[in-house]
């Protein structure tokens, strides 16, 4: 089916014969054919590279032309960034909603198309963006993650609900591994488009004994390495051209692996000189110094413990060619567009909690093989496993290969997944009863999938139960209805059981300290932990004993409940080290993490030290300014003392320290001061950017100073005095 014979835009086929992009690929052509232009719902379950991207522009185009608002959902943050960007630049405006939970961000609705998260989608629907009923197509890329037991229930909940408050919307499902489409396009009012053609032939194989078995036949790979055979499988591709991806179970495996390629690669580009400087100039840490290392030679490692700017290097390294290599965890899986010829899963097995090393799921190796042979990127990608024996070869090829990807289940009737669901159901309107309430559920995948559905209604029966008794929700007669405590939990997005856990510790407080404040943050379900060894425990009882008075959560008495415990104080040991200013490369060498891990971990606290401050208002106001402080304190990585020069832009933990160290210790105190004299501790460039914001400040006299906080609060009073006792002071 030729694009110009469509009822598209002009300026969108116009982009796409620009861009070489003339014929629809086959199952392309079919969700024209089964009405997606004409506003069909769509379940598109066709192979990784097929297009699935095109399609639902397409019909976002479609909408947009008719005066129409979509809504395209991905799982990850770095998926929304790819998608936006591809988006950009056609004729229309395209928006991205990543950021605080509790912002309505109205003026997301000026976009054509909003990329967002599930879970930005379902906070925004608990503050009511007005924009969200304007959506005319809802677009969920990667839907087979509607099974994932940590994210599935939000993202169905999400599309449950934007369903029921637009029912007229469109709705397409995108993905390349659902085992059951027929079950999700019947629970989606859906067309079903399946089909197994994929554009760049992706051959897929087994490695063992120096030859790759493909179904098509053997190739012998040559034996460059005695030891390592997975680094002989990536040079045998490089060797002609290729690029390679290689999947590995764990970041130490990703790194030694980088190490080796390195080694073996040992390329000179001077691009690559150029990617390794940029990497060497932030490097604090060991894994940054490795990683710049590696890169230099044309190889990389990828994980979660990478910062932001590190994973974009290696990420636009790898996509301009130069890096020949990454190892990487599954971060890299989903849905991305790289250019790997070959790409190899080494590690199908991986350590699950309590469970051991457990073989990954058919959907997700099919994800990771579908990095492999990308179209416009490659003429044919390779997917290789490697055997541990001759049987294995056998096994991997049934398990894997010949293997279909597993069924999609609905996870929302696990107990812990509904409190949140069910609070926003009845906060935001979408039920008054418990009919009501019982009739939303009725519509979830769930209740497609399961007739009776009796265990999910005691899931919703004890989330219900477990509100009322929190007093978030009142049951009056036969009506539902959120309390004012009840609708801010919701609004700020955090599970009810972390609220009721703050609330609880709050209302007996009388006296304030940020590691007590720490610890209950680090205690909730809502906040990431770090695991505790053995050998952890001595550290931590000395600096339990050491703070006894300012931690508000006692040690349990139940030794089940001791692990948990101790989790959360060496969470909360590493943010307070993070507040006191200690540098990232210790910081992540204290604790075996990368600034990636040190980034995630700050980013979660700062959003409950949003919301416990929120909450303080209403149960103990006089907690308040500390902890909103305390916020921007822990946002900056900085003590309280530099509270005053944090406010100035541009100004972040270091340049604040060493303004403060040179005496200068407030804004009033760098103007006093004179521009060259900043000029000598800061650099010309920023001092000219403070002095002009000063100077903006000094015109409009009356009016504060920008801040750094969300909402644009006043600055506070002078900061408290320092030497705040922290975590690490001990012993
Ligand atoms: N009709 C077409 N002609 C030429 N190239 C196309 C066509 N449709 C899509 N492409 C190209 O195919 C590539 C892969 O598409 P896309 O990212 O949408 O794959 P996908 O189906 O979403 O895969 P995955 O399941 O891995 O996410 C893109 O680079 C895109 O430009
Ligand atoms: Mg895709």
């Amino acid at each position: 089916m030729r694009i110009d014979t469509l009822s598209l835009p002009d300026n969108l086929k116009e982009r796409y014969r620009s861009s070489g992009i003339t014929e629809l690929y086959p199952p392309q052509a079919e969700c024209v054919q089964r009405g997606m232009l004409d506003g069909k719902n769509l379940l598109v379950a066709i192979p990784t590279a097929s297009g699935k991207t095109l399609i639902a522009e397409m019909a976002m185009h479609t909408h947009i032309a008719r005066g129409g608002k979509c809504l395209y959902i991905v799982p990850l943050k770095a998926l929304a960034s790819e998608k936006s960007d591809e988006f950009a630049g056609k004729g229309v405006r395209v928006g991205i909603a990543t950021g605080d939970f509790d912002r309505r961000d109205d003026t997301l609705g000026r976009n054509d198309i909003i990329v967002a998260t599930s879970e930005k989608v379902d906070s925004l629907l608990r503050n009511s963006a007005r924009w969200i009923s304007e959506v005319t197509l809802l677009v969920i890329d990667e839907i087979h993650l509607i099974d994932s037991e940590n994210r599935g229930p939000t993202l169905e909940m999400v599309i449950a609900k934007m369903r029921c408050r637009n029912p007229s919307m469109q709705v397409i499902g995108l993905s390349a591994t659902i085992g059951n489409p027929r079950l999700l396009a019947g629970w989606l009012e859906a067309e079903l488009v399946t089909s197994t053609w994929r554009p760049v032939d992706l051959r897929q194989g087994v490695f063992f004994n120096d030859r790759i078995r493909f179904r098509e036949g053997d190739r012998p790979v040559k034996h460059v390495s005695k030891n390592y055979e997975d680094l002989n499988l990536c040079l045998d591709t490089i060797t002609e051209g290729g690029q390679c991806l290689v999947f590995v179970s764990s970041r130490k495996n990703a790194e030694a692996f980088a190490k080796r390629a390195a080694g073996a690669i040992k390329s000179d580009l001077p691009e690559l000189k150029g990617y390794a400087e940029q990497l060497n100039a932030s490097a604090e840490t060991e894994m940054g110094k490795t990683l710049a290392a590696c890169v230099e030679k044309g190889a990389a490692f990828h994980h979660a413990g990478l910062s932001r700017e590190e994973r974009r290097i290696v990420e636009e390294g790898f996509r301009k060619g130069f890096i020949k290599s990454i190892s990487s965890t599954p971060t890299l899986a989903a849905g991305l567009n790289l250019p790997a010829r070959r790409v190899i899963i080494r590690d199908y097995r991986r350590f699950s909690a309590g469970e051991g090393m457990l073989p990954i799921p058919v959907g997700e190796y099919q994800q990771m093989a579908g990095r492999a042979g990308r179209p416009r990127l490659d003429p044919y990608g390779e997917a290789v496993l490697i055997a541990k024996d001759e049987q294995d070869v056998g096994t991997l090829f049934a398990e894997y290969i010949e293997a279909e990807a597993e069924d999609v289940h609905s996870k929302i009737a696990e107990p812990a997944a509904l409190y949140t669901h069910v609070l926003s159901l009845i906060a935001s309107g979408f039920a008054g009863t418990r009919g009501e309430l019982a009739t939303f559920m009725n519509r979830s995948f769930y209740s497609h999938e399961h007739r009776q559905s009796r265990l999910m209604q005691r899931a919703v029966d004890s989330a219900l139960k477990f509100l009322v008794s929190e007093e978030m929700v009142m049951e009056v007669g036969e009506h539902l209805g959120s309390t004012e405590v009840g609708s801010l939990v919701s609004r700020l997005y955090i599970d009810p059981r972390s609220a009721a856990i703050i609330i609880g510790t709050l209302r007996h407080r009388e006296e304030y300290s940020d590691a007590g404040l720490l610890q209950l943050i680090c205690g909730t379900p809502d906040m990431p932990r770090l695991y505790v060894r053995n050998a952890d425990r001595e550290v931590l009882d000395r600096m339990i004993e050491a703070h006894e008075d300012e931690l508000w959560i006692p040690m349990p008495a139940d030794d089940d409940e001791l692990e948990s415990y101790y989790r959360a104080i060496k969470t909360a040991m590493l943010l307070s080290d993070w507040a006191d200013e200690m540098p990232d490369a210790r910081i992540c060498e204290r604790y075996g993490v990368g600034p990636g891990d040190v980034y995630g971990m700050v980013e979660s606290v700062n959003w409950l030290l949003h919301a416990t401050a929120e909450l303080s208002r209403m149960f103990l106001p006089t907690f308040h300014p500390r902890i909103r402080d305390y916020e921007i304190c822990m946002k900056n990585g900085i003590r309280r003392e530099l509270l005053p020069l944090v406010k100035l832009r541009g100004i972040g933990r270091v340049r604040a320290r060493r303004l403060f160290n040179n005496a200068l210790t407030s804004p009033e105190a760098v103007r006093a001061a004179g521009i060259e004299a900043v000029t000598r501790i800061i650099g010309k460039g920023i001092a000219e950017q403070i002095f002009s914001q000063l100077e903006g400040t000094r015109k409009r006299q009356e009016e504060p100073l920008p801040s750094t906080t969300s909402h644009g609060t006043k600055p506070k009073k002078q900061a408290h005095k320092a030497g705040q006792s922290t975590f690490s002071h001990f012993g």
